[in-house]
């Protein structure tokens, strides 16, 4: 009985081995760590992602299209080409994490967002109500879908949603949508299929290259020996190894697929009090962990809005998943510097990669 219970509170390669699982933003930072852990776990994974728009990226650098199923480049903008990819693949198991998601870009671009973000869900939902053999969905938004209040208290999925920037609204929206599909098409009583959503925090690990993100930023800076420049040093946010969240979604997706409906809500998966930091100290920590000597400056362009204090209240998923963070934020930087290290010294990073999933997992 107890194996039983911590088989549930834990990622469990056994009832990922043979599922179908079809990922979209399996070409971007998460999708990539998420389907080399799925494959390694011996599902058949379907990729539905854009083309990776940096160089390099993690998609290449794993060799992703060896490790999975079938690699679609496609947009999911593009209702009858995704329709047409979920209904080829015929998943169990959906995990939508496709997104425009740059704060910034958002700024600029704020029509792509929205149709990425919002409409991108809506086609995603739309697709997967007409499968038959999907019995578990999970759509991947944010901690910034909240209506931020600046308090120092963490949010509860059920606080009210907002977002003050196009790509938090967006998520926030996002959320909707998915709430909206849950209770129209996924809830009656013949209904074998849930759908969740989970808002994670701000994800770290070796392996993205992303414009304008803290981490990225900082690893080109340091490995070009210049400064790193940053905006807002005193903001604070929750911070975390990409390891976490991801394990959060397969856990939720588990019961998802095992339960009634009881688990079709909205989630956080966000890291320990002590890890919600401000922007200075993390990349302090990141300086402590480098092996030469690196800085950081304050960068004094104009700013954009963007939240100063964030933090996510994540008891529902300890009390009703036994989901618990398991690297605090001093690990998982030293974690993301020994795979950029690894990287740089040509080391087969798919390996690499699979000991850090396996080092996670056996904590
Ligand atoms: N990285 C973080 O700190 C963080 C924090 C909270 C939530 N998230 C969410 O997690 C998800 C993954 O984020 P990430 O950090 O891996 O970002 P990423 O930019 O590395 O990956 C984004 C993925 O979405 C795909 N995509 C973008 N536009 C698309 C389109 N029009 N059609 C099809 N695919 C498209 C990209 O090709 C890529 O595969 C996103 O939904 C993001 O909002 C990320």
């Amino acid at each position: 009985m107890e194996n039983l219970v911590m088989m549930k509170q834990a990622v469990n390669a056994q009832f990922w081995n043979g599922k179908k699982v079809f990922v979209t933003g399996h070409t971007g930072f998460k999708g990539g760590w998420l389907s080399l852990w799925l494959a390694s776990m011996g599902a058949k994974v379907t990729g539905y992602g854009l083309s990776p728009n940096t160089n390099p990226n993690l998609y290449n650098v794993l060799d992703i299209p060896s490790v999975i199923e079938k690699s679609y480049i496609a947009d999911i903008r593009d209702f009858i080409g995704l329709q047409k990819a979920m209904l080829d693949s015929d998943p169990e198991i959906i995990i939508h994490m496709a997104a425009q998601p740059l704060v910034r870009y958002s700024y600029q671009n704020p029509v792509e967002t929205y149709a990425v973000n919002v409409m991108g869900t809506v086609h995603l939902l739309e697709a997967a109500r007409h499968l038959h053999s999907a019995r578990a969905t999970v759509v991947v938004t944010t901690d910034k879908c909240y209506e931020n209040k600046e308090w120092v208290w963490g949010y509860r999925e059920n606080d009210q949603l907002g977002g003050f920037d196009p790509y938090s609204n967006s998520k926030g929206c996002a959320e909707l949508v998915a709430s909206a599909y849950r209770q129209s098409y996924f809830s009656n009583q013949n209904n074998t299929h849930h759908v969740a959503t989970a808002r994670a925090g701000n994800v770290i690990g070796g392996g993205d290259w992303s414009e304008d993100r803290l981490i990225p930023d900082a690893i080109k800076a340091f490995e070009g020996n210049s400064a790193l420049r940053i905006r807002n040093p005193r903001a604070t946010r929750p911070w975390q190894h990409v390891l976490e969240p991801l394990s959060g979604y397969l856990i939720l997706l588990q019961h998802l697929y095992e339960a009634d409906g009881s688990y079709a809500s909205a989630w956080n998966f966000g890291p320990a009090d002590a890890d919600n930091r401000a922007v200075q100290e993390v990349v302090e920590l990141v300086i402590s962990k480098w092996n030469s000597p690196a800085e950081w400056q304050l960068e004094k362009s104009e700013h954009l809005h963007e939240a100063n204090f964030l933090k996510l209240d994540c008891s529902k998923a300890n009390c009703n998943l036994g989901w618990h963070p398991r690297w605090n934020l001093e690990l998982a930087i030293e974690k993301l510097v020994q795979w950029h290290y690894a990287c740089l010294q040509g080391e087969n990073m798919r390996e690499f990669s699979l000991s850090q999933i396996n080092q996670y997992v056996s904590e």
